[in-house]
């Protein structure tokens, strides 16, 4: 959530201020390592938004349902919230619809990130079109090492305090969550059961990104939700491990 980046890269990032010598962020990147891309190659991709300024992504379930991060809504009401869909800027263009409700998951903790995942649903159903396309969830787990990307309007470098007007994808390798708590990477026991991690040398998520969506194989694999800086070497990317968190979604998006 990019309103509070300096606080919440500390909170809800889970780590914070002091940056390791030697892993300083690099600032030559887009997302951080991207490319500028429009909303036809990433039509599910919506911008959540409060009291009009983006502040995370989200992704198209169905035309009236919205999955992102619950660290997106808390302490939030849904009067100030709306979601952008349809454009490739996060500020003007496509459709802007208000927020009837959200359902956090119950199971969210704010300190160990665990089951950070939420549900959105729109006040009106959206018109699919080639700009506006819902995105299915993945029912297993992709392999280590499978291809994906991850889009949003966050920022191109880890503690920038602008955001990119237009969006940006960039492409990573999914690491298993094994693999993500191995001693390969600096995280250790900190990934849970529901998350999953993607890597890349000089690509990642960043702030705003958050809630938006990881692909691979044409469904929605991750939910963006936090890391240690951005691109940082041994510090993957960490998302919500959506086939992990699959049927919550499917209920959820039934009863919000
Ligand atoms: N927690 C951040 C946010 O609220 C998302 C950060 C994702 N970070 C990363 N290195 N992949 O926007």
């Amino acid at each position: 959530m990019f309103k509070f980046v300096i606080l919440l890269s500390v909170v809800a990032c889970a780590f914070g201020a002091a940056i390791p010598e030697g892993l300083l962020p690099q600032l030559d990147g887009r997302i951080v390592g991207g490319t500028a891309t429009t909303i036809s190659s990433f039509p599910w991709q919506i911008s959540l938004q409060r009291s009009g300024s983006h502040s995370c992504g989200g992704s198209l379930y169905s035309n009236n349902i919205i999955v992102t991060a619950a660290h997106c809504l808390q302490s939030v009401s849904t009067s100030v919230l709306q979601v952008r869909a349809g454009s490739t800027y996060w500020s003007s263009g496509g459709v802007v619809s208000a927020v009837a409700a959200f359902k956090n998951h119950e199971g969210y903790n704010a300190n160990t990130m665990v089951n950070d995942i939420a549900v959105i649903r729109l006040s009106s159903s959206l018109t699919l079109s080639s700009t506006i396309k819902a995105i299915g969830l993945a029912s297993s787990a992709p392999a280590n090492g499978a291809a994906a990307s991850v889009s949003g309007w966050g920022t191109l470098s880890y503690g920038s305090s602008s955001l990119p007007s237009q969006l940006q994808y960039v492409n990573v390798n999914i690491v298993s969550q094994s693999s993500c708590a191995s001693s390969t990477y600096g995280y250790g026991s900190q990934i849970r059961s529901t998350m999953i991690c993607a890597y890349s040398s000089g690509k990642d998520a960043c702030q705003g990104d958050s809630g938006g969506p990881l692909v691979s194989g044409g469904v929605l694999v991750g939910v963006v939700s936090w890391g240690y800086g951005c691109a940082y070497s041994g510090y993957p990317g960490v998302y919500a491990d959506v086939a992990v968190l699959r049927s919550w979604v499917i209920s959820a998006a039934s009863s919000v």
